[in-house]
């Protein structure tokens, strides 16, 4: 039978047709546009990714025998606010998880509600990408759309609903609004009600592998499918990278290096960092996991490369980056384009170079962007390191996972190796995963990726390397207290 896998991400939506086997039979994808309405805006509208799913099975599946496709299942951009009306219509753009604007509902939700008490409620404490900030933002400056919110969805969510006409979401994805109470999977009522909202605007709980529903008739006609596709509640796109590079139960660590650059560790149980500066979030496969989540990563180099060198040539810049220089960059970037979530916290943050002179050239930018993306991303393990957990070796996937030059650099700024997968497609490929659970061809998340998942090539840290870039990282961390109090005069000027 058929799988399909979708990654609902930020810059296009990715989908792949998948086999029992793992086998990938074909991959489409599809972009969509993204808009920052002001400087650390970031919203997106849910009917281009519906249309661009829509296209995406279509061509997807145009060569494939449609009878035998079985099941699909959705790894989602998390946090977004998706809102529909009593009629099932959006009311407006999604604000997403890269979205700065809830500074001051953050500040209230962290130091008046108080962080201990978000802490006992839902494991977590605010961050400005989160769903129930840009609730209470609404409520401030929008409470027209406010009042006629009928339903409160995540991304992938609203695809699934497309598909099923159920609204639904899953404990993964759910963690990231701030109003799960992560640890016993259920909506808090103490946040619902902090935040204005009455259970019925929120949608029905699931296990991301649990099955939610088949296609809607029409939606089986339009596509050609039959009406007997199950759709799973699938997961948070993280989530779904994990499951997708076989990292479940205890003690697995993934790196993805996407738009966004997260850390994310396994564990059977739940566990909090007591400082809340990692996520401790409910994971795909019945577990959970704590997460730090960069909100610029791939992004980074995406920028310096096309909008400002204006290439698509992004091998051809990292060959200029001489061996010898790895180590030895006398340039820093601070990669806090959106402002900065983990650890920091802190959406004043920006994007700086520090220490250029007449002799820095392109590469030199270039290299500082790679290595300050990794020192941000180290950032995250020193903090999971202060918990007593130290991975030895950690699982990479997103684009920026494809670039030998960055893998180096990650494998020796992290002093850790490195495993890239065979299939490196991450959340399409969970999705698909869990889409096998929900069928019933698997009997659990964990059982399908022990035989579906497997380690391609390993990337080591080389000791004098890895030495010195514990030099420059101590270097690094001196940078952005040094400019925190400026960022924040900037940022309210
Ligand atoms: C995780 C997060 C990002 C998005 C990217 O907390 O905000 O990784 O999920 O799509």
């Amino acid at each position: 039978m058929y799988y399909i896998g979708i990654d609902l991400g930020t810059s296009a939506v990715k989908l792949l047709l998948m086999d029992e086997s793992g086998t990938i039979h074909r991959t489409v994808s599809r972009e969509y546009p993204l808009e920052f309405p002001q400087p650390g805006w970031s919203q997106q509208n849910p009917e281009d990714w519906w249309a661009a799913v829509r296209e995406g099975l279509s061509a997807l599946t145009a060569h494939c025998d449609r009878s035998r496709i079985a099941g699909i299942g959705v790894g989602g951009q998390m946090h977004g606010l998706v809102i529909l009306d009593k009629d099932d219509r959006v009311i407006r753009p999604a604000i997403l998880w890269n979205d700065g604007r809830t500074a001051r509902q953050v500040d209230y939700l962290n130091n008046t509600i108080g962080r201990e008490t978000l802490s006992r409620y839902t494991g977590n404490i605010a961050f400005a990408g989160f769903t129930a900030p840009k609730l209470l933002w609404l409520r401030e400056h929008e409470p027209e759309n406010f009042a006629r919110i009928a339903k409160i969805m995540l991304p992938k969510d609203y695809v699934n609903y497309m598909l099923t006409g159920k609204h639904t979401t899953d404990v993964s994805d759910a963690s990231g609004t701030l109003l799960l109470d992560v640890r016993a999977r259920r909506w808090s009522p103490e946040m619902l009600e902090i935040c204005g909202v009455r259970p019925e605007q929120m949608p029905q709980l699931y296990e991301s592998y649990a099955p939610v529903g088949a296609l809607r008739p029409a939606i089986a006609r339009m596509l050609d499918f039959p009406e007997t596709v199950q759709v799973c509640a699938g997961a948070g796109d993280n989530a779904a990278a994990a499951v997708g590079t076989g990292v479940v139960g205890e003690g697995g660590c993934n790196l993805s290096i996407g738009t966004s650059g997260t850390v994310f560790i396994s564990s059977r149980e739940f566990r909090v960092d007591g400082h809340n500066a990692l996520h401790a979030f409910a994971h795909a496969d019945g577990g959970y996991h704590l997460m730090g989540c960069m909100l610029s990563a791939a992004a980074c180099n995406k920028w310096l490369m096309e909008d400002i060198f204006h290439t698509t040539d992004y091998a051809g810049e990292q060959a200029q980056i001489a061996p010898e220089k790895l180590g030895h960059n006398h340039v820093f970037f601070l990669p806090y384009l959106m402002g900065e979530r983990s650890p920091i916290n802190d959406t004043n943050a920006r994007g700086t170079f520090v220490g250029m002179t007449m002799d820095t050239t392109r590469s030199d930018l270039t290299q500082a962007v790679l290595e300050g993306v990794a020192f941000a991303i180290r950032d995250s393990f020193q903090v999971a390191e202060a918990l007593g957990l130290q991975p030895r070796s950690t699982r990479i996937c997103g684009g920026g996972a494809k670039s030998p030059l960055w893998r180096r650099i990650f494998a020796n700024v992290l002093n850790m190796d490195l495993e890239s997968v065979v299939t490196e497609q991450g959340p399409g490929y969970g999705g698909g995963i869990l889409a096998m659970v929900a069928c019933g061809a698997y009997p659990s998340v964990e059982d399908a990726c022990r035989r579906l998942t497997a380690v391609r090539e390993v990337t080591h840290p080389e000791p004098a390397l890895a030495a010195l870039y514990a030099q420059r990282y101590r270097q690094f961390r001196e940078i952005y207290p040094a400019c925190k109090d400026l960022f924040a005069v900037l940022g309210n000027g």
